[in-house]
């Protein structure tokens, strides 16, 4: 006659709980894994520089007291901090110049140094109060108004920040245009 099997206890919410516990760690070291890329992509693709940059943003190229009154030009050199990638940032990279000036109701006017010829960075000659390109002879006024037919067009200006310059500080949105044609178009 078959005697009855007396029932074991049950052991399995041991392991149930074991196994709960394990899940749960090894979830939360793979998001903490998982979460410094991700943080690294967002401040990649939400840095105010690169946004600067590539979208055209207002970057800070120096101090309005040194722009003096008298409408002659002064040079700045325009510099970001470029992120290559998510891991690989450069700090002040040189990516252009403008000259800033004052005009005769002290408006502060910004250009590209850029020659709209072909591309050659102009240069500003105190002696003449003109701007002069190395590369071709192109000429400019000092308010950017060509002054012969080598350039297709004036000097390229470029917005300026009127908030900033109420602060003391010159912040101009730095782009890029064609070179050769009449008309100013951004680069993209
Ligand atoms: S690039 Fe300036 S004159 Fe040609």
């Amino acid at each position: 006659m078959t005697q009855p099997v007396p029932a074991t206890p049950s052991t399995t919410s041991e392991p149930t709980r074991r196994g709960f516990l394990y899940r749960a760690f090894t979830a939360t070291i793979a998001g903490i894994v998982g979460i410094f890329p991700a943080i690294s992509g967002l401040l990649f693709f939400l840095d105010p520089l690169r946004r600067s940059n590539a979208l055209g943003g207002f970057i800070k190229v120096g101090q309005l007291d040194a722009v003096p009154d008298d409408g002659s030009p002064v040079r700045f050199t325009v510099v970001v901090h470029r992120l290559e990638d998510a891991w690989t940032t450069y700090l002040n990279v040189p990516v252009g110049a403008v000259y800033v000036r004052k005009d005769a109701a002290k408006k502060v006017i910004a250009f590209n140094v850029t020659c709209p010829h072909l591309g050659c960075a102009v240069d500003y000659m105190p002696g003449r109060n003109e701007y002069l390109c190395p590369c071709h002879d192109s000429a400019f006024k000092v308010d950017g108004t060509r002054m012969n037919q080598t350039p297709p067009r004036d000097m390229d200006t470029l917005d300026v920040d009127a908030e900033k310059l109420k602060i003391g500080e010159v912040w101009v949105r730095y782009q890029d245009f064609r070179t050769g044609e009449e008309h100013k178009v951004a680069k993209t």
